[in-house]
């Protein structure tokens, strides 16, 4: 409503037609499961810290990498988008794919969103580690909260070329053109050792992680803030799951940074998914989990401990349908926050099965399939019948759809 306010970490923000912050994202911020004592994303983001701490030194033994493990969730549209160049009409920026606060703020949807300040500050090579907030499907690998890494590294001349026998006349930039290989004003020589130092850096940290017998595959990808953008993607229970995404920096980032001397890779990777893979986890929610069956088993001194999780048992679902006719404008990612917003954790998924548009009326109508499931003990039917007629009904209030 106009005038009011919304509180976010003790500051209060006007709200306005941007926001759609839930009262059950919100409560998420500060929860900071990647410092959290016995949590998988906890030990992952060590292992990470390992990784770069011990093979990446100067010639005086200091790490070359700082690690930032402690900025704020909330940001800037400049800061998640504008800085990194993702272009005013990107799908990224709707409102049903990212959480606003309102018109200048929201939960960054990714690490990337701190690139270009770190950069300002002086720093050329630092990890960001931390909450992203994303609008998605409901199912066991997405949650609308999860967690990233994200790593920058800068070269000079002198730095990137350190290896070459005689230098002088390789050079970083040039006025060229854009090709799907490259970008317009950096030379291909540095082009081709910069891919080369990244994709190093990046498989050495998989092997690093997860030993030699992974199975891990490159794909060309698009990003708006690199170019060339790969993405690397690994095995999970015979599926390719894609686990990062990486490319040479936008000049132009670097430029307005005040960096335009260097260029720079960089890469995002999900938390959740390389740990449900290290550790065997089923489903993301269980991360969320206080359940002492489920945090006794990461409770260990060392980080490179080898743990494969074992569920502790496994309860059965319940399955409810629902469908209903919706208004002009309705999005499936609403009716998504608003199933999280009443029943937390105990939604394991949410499948739309069904789209049809009444060939008299013209009207159009959408079912779901909810299945509930409580991570540590049996629902009952009561319970679950109850949960679903409280979706049902905040769903005619909220949304406007009209239950059938
Ligand atoms: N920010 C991208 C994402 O969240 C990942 C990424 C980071 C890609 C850095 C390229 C460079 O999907």
């Amino acid at each position: 409503q106009f005038g009011d306010t919304i509180k976010v970490f003790h500051r209060n923000y006007p709200t306005d037609m941007f926001t759609n912050v839930t009262p059950s994202v919100l409560s998420k911020l500060g929860e900071n499961l990647h410092k959290k004592q016995c949590n998988p994303l906890n030990l992952i983001r060590q292992r990470i810290a390992d990784f770069f701490y011990k093979h990446y030194v100067t010639r005086a033994g200091n790490p070359i990498f700082s690690i930032y493990d402690n900025i704020s969730p909330v940001v800037t549209l400049e800061q998640n988008f504008d800085s990194l160049l993702v272009p005013k009409d990107h799908v990224s920026r709707s409102l049903s794919d990212s959480y606003y606060i309102n018109m200048e703020y929201m939960l960054r949807a990714h690490t990337s969103a701190h690139q270009s300040d770190l950069i300002k500050s002086g720093l050329d090579s630092f990890l960001v580690i931390g909450d992203v907030y994303r609008r998605d499907a409901i199912d066991s690998t997405h949650y609308p909260v999860f967690h990233q890494a994200e790593g920058v590294r800068l070269f000079n001349q002198f730095q990137l070329f350190s290896d070459v026998r005689d230098p002088t006349d390789l050079k970083l930039f040039e006025n060229g053109v854009k090709t799907d290989d490259k970008q317009a004003d950096l030379t291909f020589d540095a082009t081709k050792l910069l891919e080369f130092s990244l994709k190093k850096t990046l498989q050495d940290l998989t092997v690093f992680l997860f030993g030699q017998d992974l199975e891990m595959k490159w794909v060309e990808a698009y990003f708006p803030f690199t170019h060339p953008s790969w993405e690397l993607e690994i095995k999970y229970q015979g599926q390719w799951m894609e686990m990062l995404g990486c490319g040479i920096m936008e000049q132009k980032i670097l430029k307005d940074a005040g960096a335009g001397d260097k260029v720079g890779w960089a890469f995002g990777l999900g938390l959740e998914r390389l740990a449900m893979k290290l550790y065997s986890i089923p489903d993301i929610r269980l991360f969320w989990s206080n359940d002492i069956g489920f945090t006794s088993q990461f409770d260990v001194d060392d980080a490179a401990t080898p743990v494969t999780y074992k569920p502790v048992s496994n309860f059965p679902h319940c399955i409810n349908d629902i469908s209903f006719w919706v208004p002009e404008g309705f999005q499936s990612n609403d009716f998504y926050d608003l199933v999280r917003t009443v029943g937390g954790d105990l939604i394991e998924q949410v499948n739309h099965t069904d789209d049809f548009i009444h060939p008299k009326t013209n009207r159009r109508s959408h079912c779901y399939r909810i299945m509930y499931r409580h991570m540590e003990k049996t629902l009952t039917q009561a319970e679950v019948n109850d949960l679903h007629q409280r979706i049902s009904e905040m769903a005619k209030s909220t949304l406007g759809v009209e239950i059938r």
